[in-house]
């Protein structure tokens, strides 16, 4: 794992832009992975702005978000389809009929997981995947205890998720407790990871999965099986690992060698 430590969310944004738009350039056509949530906001608005200057186009890219929640259907302000066009895919150039987020209204849900496997497949695999953590070691929806090897499927979000997310529900709006997510398996297969990470109550997380053992108690640590995975992360979001400097050096070195 390459891991990149940073003094603020914003410079892990911009660090994160940065190696998108790279990859943009030399790939004008990539397949992207994207997430939801609150951490890749700022790497979105970067991306936009850089979209408007003429830095970075996204109109010949593919996508295909990790997530979505089950019995919500794209309009409902709180899916994640909402959430993509709302925050990211209103404000850039990318032709929204290759947007793909997972079926949250679909009659079949098992089927619809099986299905957005094979989009993925059909459209030549991801590229560079684009992962948030959750406090509990979670990438997409994989819940600790998921199998290091599924593929989409439907999860059970753990007690811990629900309570993270019921603050974008109104009291008495229904929350969803079960999601399509891509699994583990399905990240694996990408040809690049990008996670980002910001704050102190991400610390724990960020350490099980770097330092701590491959297990499915934290899904994240199945990166280390990954061999092009780099990891943005804040100083707080750093606190918690035995040597941060060590990957400070490392990134020194690297740059000395012209990485
Ligand atoms: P967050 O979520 O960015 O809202 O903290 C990350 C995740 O749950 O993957």
């Amino acid at each position: 794992m390459r891991v990149l430590i940073r003094d603020s969310a914003a410079d892990v944004a911009g660090c994160g832009a940065d190696l998108i738009e790279a990859r943009l350039a030399a790939r004008p056509a990539a397949v992207l992975g994207l997430a939801t949530g609150a951490t890749p906001l700022a790497l979105y608005r970067e991306l936009a702005a850089r979209a408007r200057a003429g830095r970075v186009s996204f109109s010949d890219v593919t996508t295909f978000n990790l997530d979505e929640y089950l019995g919500l259907d794209g309009a409902h302000p709180q899916s994640y389809r909402a959430y993509m066009d709302r925050e990211f895919f209103a404000h850039v150039d990318i032709d929204i009929a290759r947007t793909h987020v997972p079926a949250g209204n679909a009659g079949n849900a098992r089927r619809a997981a099986v299905e957005y496997d094979r989009r993925i497949a059909d459209a030549g695999g991801i590229d560079l995947q684009l992962l948030g953590i959750g406090r509990n070691g979670h990438i997409g929806f994989n819940e600790p205890y998921s199998s290091l090897s599924s593929r989409t499927r439907v999860k059970t979000l753990s007690a811990n998720t629900i309570a993270d997310n019921a603050r974008f529900f109104a009291d008495g709006e229904y929350q969803p407790h079960l999601a399509i997510t891509v699994g583990i398996g399905t990240i694996l297969d990408a040809r690049e990871v990008l996670l980002l990470a910001t704050g102190e109550a991400k610390a724990a997380a960020v350490r099980d999965m770097i330092e701590g053992p491959v297990a499915a108690r934290c899904p994240a640590s199945a990166l280390q099986l990954h061999a092009h995975v780099t990891v943005v992360i804040d100083d707080a979001a750093a606190s918690a690992l035995d040597d941060p400097e060590f990957f400070r050096h490392i990134e020194r070195e690297d740059r000395a060698l012209g990485d």
